[in-house]
Formats: C-alpha cells, sequence, structure tokens
C-alpha cells in the first residue's frame, strides 16, 4: 500500500487544478468556508448516483482504477496481500460513469476494506462516505461483526473520512510499508510513506 504519484489524486478549489500527492497540503478551514469552495466541475444529482458490484466484464476497469491509484492491484494490508480478483468489488457510478471503488474481503467476522478510491473530479461529494456505508451494510447483512480498514501514515484525507464515519484507531505498525516497498516513498504532502495504520468500528 503506497499511492502513485503519477497520477492526481485530488482537487485543489484554490486553482482549480488536479494535484498529486506531492502537491497536495493541509489547509485548516472553518466548515462554513469549505461549502463555498467551488466543486470540481458540475456536482452529481444524488439521482444521477448509482452504487453496484462491478460486473465481471468490468474487471479491466476495476483494476484501472486500483492502478491508477495504488500503481498495483495486489494489495498489501494486514500482514497480507490481497488480489483485488478474489475480493467484492463495489462501484459508484456518476451519470453512469464510474467514479468510485471500494474492495472487501471477509476474514472470519471482520470485513476487510481492501482499497477505497474516488477518482479526483468526483471527489468532495460524498462518494467515498456513500461506499462505506454501502458496504457496512452487506457487512451486517452477512453476519460480521467488525470493519477493518489499513491506511498509510501520510493518508490524512482518509484519516479524516474514516475517524468521521467512527472508526478507532487499533494499531500502528511502524516502517512496514517503508520495508515492503524496499525504499522511502513520499505521499501526502511530501510525508514520507513509512508505517500502516489500522482502525475499525464495530458494525
Ligand atoms: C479518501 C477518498 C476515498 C475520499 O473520497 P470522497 O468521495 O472525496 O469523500 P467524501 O466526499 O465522502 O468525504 C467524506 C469525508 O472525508 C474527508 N475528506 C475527503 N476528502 C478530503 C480532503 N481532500 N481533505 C480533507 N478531508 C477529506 C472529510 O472528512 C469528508 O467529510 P466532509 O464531507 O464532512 O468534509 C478520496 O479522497 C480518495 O480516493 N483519495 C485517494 C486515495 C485514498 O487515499 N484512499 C484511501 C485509502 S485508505
Amino acid at each position: 500500500m503506497s499511492r502513485s504519484d503519477r497520477n492526481p489524486q485530488y482537487y485543489c478549489p484554490l486553482n482549480d487544478k488536479f494535484i498529486s500527492l506531492n502537491e497536495a497540503d493541509l489547509l485548516v478551514v472553518s466548515r462554513e468556508a469549505k461549502e463555498d469552495l467551488p466543486p470540481p466541475g458540475e456536482p452529481v444529482a444524488k439521482s444521477n448516483i448509482v452504487l453496484r458490484r462491478a460486473y465481471e466484464a468490468e474487471a479491466e476497469e476495476v483494476e484501472d482504477m486500483c492502478r491508477y491509484f495504488w500503481d498495483e492491484t495486489e494489495i498489501f494490508c494486514f500482514d497480507q496481500t490481497f488480489d483485488l480478483n478474489e475480493c467484492v468489488n463495489f462501484l459508484a457510478l456518476a451519470e453512469g460513469e464510474i467514479a468510485g471503488l471500494i474492495s472487501w474481503k471477509r476474514l472470519g467476522e471482520a470485513q476487510i476494506v481492501v482499497v477505497l478510491n474516488v477518482y479526483p473530479e468526483f471527489q468532495g461529494q460524498g462518494l467515498g462516505r456513500m461506499l462505506l456505508k454501502e458496504v457496512m451494510e452487506q457487512g451486517r447483512k452477512q453476519g460480521c461483526r467488525v470493519i477493518r480498514v489499513a491506511t498509510s501514515n501520510d493518508d490524512l484525507p482518509a484519516l479524516c473520512l474514516y475517524q468521521r464515519m467512527g472508526f478507532q484507531l487499533t494499531a500502528v505498525v511502524p516502517d512496514v510499508l517503508r520495508q515492503h516497498h524496499d525504499e522511502e516513498i513520499t505521499g501526502f504532502a511530501g510525508i514520507p510513506v513509512r508505517d500502516e495504520l489500522r482502525l475499525e468500528r464495530r458494525l
């Protein structure tokens, strides 16, 4: 798990520009001011957002999306490597276009989120939150008792999202990502990608 810096991963509303991880930075703003920031393009009407399982014929698009963000389709987290093809892949479509992906796998009574991505053009419109809510509902129906996610130490937007959705930090695995990649990569805002942060919430 370490993010690709080849592709823009976020949108900067102040410069109206899609930006890479190294170009990204933190700015603390009031909630009120945030509401006035322009989205990247026209916001998608809720009625034009569809969440559904990816069809087998969409395997390539699912892999492309994973590669866009992670440069790979096998994701290392929770001490093991998850192959996307063995996960439940769930898509968010905005006006018919693939906008977001969440991939998960059941391990015992736990639902493990392996991938959660929203393309920059569609970020900030609640799709990440919707995808997580949807898979939590699936997990509950299937009798899972807990949902777990892992993220890297630099991924401050994801940490914000998970904690605002009721997840709590359960473990830090120091240096595991640096060792996994055999080198130190820089992530969000130039922060070195080193540690895996694990979070969970009860379902
Ligand atoms: C993290 C990610 C999935 C969020 O998707 P999204 O559709 O933009 O998220 P939402 O619009 O549902 O936002 C939900 C919350 O996430 C947090 N968040 C999302 N983007 C953020 C950003 N750029 N800066 C700060 N917080 C952010 C906020 O807490 C937000 O809550 P709010 O809407 O009340 O402010 C998306 O930014 C992404 O794909 N990032 C790149 C890949 C990645 O890091 N994935 C997570 C791997 S563990």
